[in-house]
């Protein structure tokens, strides 16, 4: 039986607010009339001149607008705050739980019965299925394409993790400043995410792999035409999402979410979709660990040949087949019976595939990395966990003991990195302090700490590296991250001086920090006691709330639902 619309306690009945409601669309040209069977589509937009890796869904709004039509809906597209990663200061990350709110309440607050979520950036995908899974409201994840591929010197451009290196290169002379300036040239290669398996790309992935998108849709490029027709599909698929009440409750389940961290594993993904999968997990009150992703990863190796952990770039993904393949080779590590918004099970996009793995995905048989990608650690500096992403690291250091070198915050760590005065040797273990969800605030990937020019240029392109910080999934190397808690918080990484001796040991998922306890104690005593310069506004309302990273850094007045918070969505 068709479930009523929730737009009807807008629009039903004669009194002076169901007109104004009706006539507020009659505005529009839109006639809705009491007992109008045609279910709202809001078609969530986060298409921003701020935002240049989400320009492409500009026309998939349209595209959506058409498929919701031809299904006998109403479309209204509503534009929600956008977060591009590459201009945002501090970090993006501080404002995704504001995106979040502000879809939620968009949706709260209106005559919307299911929703299309326009998204690709980084964090734009992970704060709309937060704000899908709190609002409940039948929904459909659309990701907007990774970018074109420039060339320099012959040799394809992947963003983010190419800069790293080409950076590393030009601070230790081996590039001249006028290939530096050629190489920027190449860097504005148009619209669309990271063309990496940087975060958007993983997102978009694992928004597929949930069951929250079409099969096949999350690797199209920017501007494919593909990416029309997926659009207009979505939005024909939301408006029977309506009638038949498939929710995201119903969808992202806890299996749903462990075949999410096993792709994620498979694809050698980004770090931060741990601290994402945690969050989107909070909103619907179902406990992730982050033991989890060490568990499942290990049963999977790392299979999508796709820059930094492997040689190709998402367009050759793409090719290859996409997420069905990938899906479809290691479906004996999936529950393939999890919901989607197909309304079939996973299993039908195993079956979509057309063809077996070839390219950038590769066989169980013959995979890039043995080990899936993400390493879980704990022990006296990470009490409550930091990860370390093994695809992009280098073995060599996963057994390493050596002494600290400390920096406090960015600033510090501009300053000195490079002072040849500082006592480093390759055996360094560098550690940047405040850059936790608390610091700063909001987590900047600020953890791919740069490689100091000294040593850099005697050829060292690897150390142990930690903070409580995060890192971009183009970056890459032996970076432990989101420690904690933070320091800001008073987590032990705050008290690690120069010095110090500290042992890492993957295998055995240990982070341990070498001073007796009593010392420690005695520092802690000593310490300042974090002091926040924001004083009001939403980085103030942020620092008061924000969870820590195995949380998911959310707001913790947003994570799990209460029976108030499932009262607005029923009619
Ligand atoms: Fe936007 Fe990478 S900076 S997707
Ligand atoms: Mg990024």
């Amino acid at each position: 039986m068709t479930p009523p619309l929730r737009s009807a306690a807008w629009f039903d009945g004669d009194d002076e607010v169901a007109v104004e409601h009706r006539a507020a669309l009659g505005s529009l040209g839109i006639a809705v009339s009491p007992g109008d069977p045609r279910p709202v589509i809001g078609i969530a937009q986060s298409v921003s001149d701020l935002n240049p890796c989400n320009e492409g869904l500009r026309d998939l709004a349209e595209a959506v607008k058409e498929g919701v039509h031809a299904a006998g809906g109403i479309p209204l597209v509503f534009p929600t705050i956008s977060l591009g990663e590459d201009l945002m200061k501090p970090t993006a990350m501080l404002y995704r739980n504001l995106m979040a709110m502000d879809v939620e309440e968009t949706l709260r607050a209106h005559p919307i019965d299911g929703v299309v979520l326009l998204g690709n950036c980084d964090k734009t995908i992970p704060a709309q299925l937060m704000a899908a899974a709190s609002a409940d409201l039948p929904a459909i994840q659309v990701a907007g394409g990774s970018r074109p591929v420039a060339v320099f010197r012959g040799k394809p451009v992947g963003t983010g993790t190419d800069l790293w290196r080409h950076w590393d290169e030009y601070r230790a002379g081996r590039m001249s400043p006028e290939d530096w300036a050629a190489f920027e040239r190449c860097l504005s290669c148009g619209p669309g995410a990271c063309n990496t398996m940087g975060t958007a790309s993983t997102m978009a992935l694992l928004a597929e792999s949930l069951g929250m998108s079409l099969p096949g849709t999350s690797s199209v490029p920017t501007g494919d035409p593909r990416a029309r027709v997926g659009a207009e599909r979505a939005g024909r698929r939301v408006v029977a999402m309506v009638r038949e009440g498939l929710r995201p409750s119903a969808i992202m389940t806890s299996a749903a979410f462990d075949n999410a961290v096993t792709v994620l594993a498979a694809i050698g993904g980004s770090t931060n979709a741990v601290i994402h999968l945690c969050a989107i997990a909070g909103r619907l009150g179902l406990p992730l660990p982050l033991e989890r992703f060490q568990e499942l990863g290990r049963r999977v190796p790392v299979l999508a040949d796709v820059s930094p952990s492997g040689r190709y770039l998402m367009d050759a993904f793409d090719r290859a087949g996409g997420l069905p393949v990938l899906l479809a080779e290691i479906a004996a590590h999936l529950d393939l019976r999890t919901a989607t918004v197909t309304g079939g099970p996973l299993s039908d996009y195993v079956s979509s595939a057309g063809g077996s793995p070839r390219g950038a995905i590769r066989t169980l048989d013959s995979p890039v990395h043995e080990r899936g990608g993400i390493a879980v650690l704990r022990g006296s500096l990470a009490p409550d966990g930091a990860v370390l992403k093994t695809s992009a690291a280098s073995p060599a250091l996963f057994r390493h003991r050596g002494p600290a070198i400390v920096f406090r915050g960015w600033d510090d760590l501009r300053r000195r990195l490079d002072d040849p005065e500082l006592p480093l040797s390759a055996d360094t273990v560098l550690v940047l302090t405040g850059c936790g969800p608390k610091a700063v605030p909001g987590m900047p990937e600020w953890g791919m700490i740069p490689i100091p020019a000294r040593l850099a240029a005697a050829g060292v392109t690897d150390m142990v590296r930690i903070s409580d910080g995060r890192m971009s999934g183009t970056s890459f190397g032996t970076c432990v991250l989101h420690v904690a808690p933070e320091a800001a918080a008073g987590g032990p990484l705050g008290l690690v001086q120069d010095g110090d001796m500290i042992e890492l040991d993957v295998e055995a998922g240990l982070l341990h920090l070498d001073v007796p306890e009593a010392e420690l104690d005695e520092r802690r005593g000593r310490a300042e006691p974090f002091r926040t310069p924001h004083l009001r506004g939403w980085p103030r309302l942020y620092q008061d709330h924000v969870t820590q990273a195995p949380e998911g850094c959310d707001l913790d007045f947003l994570q799990a639902p209460t029976p108030e918070h499932r009262r607005f969505v029923e009619p």
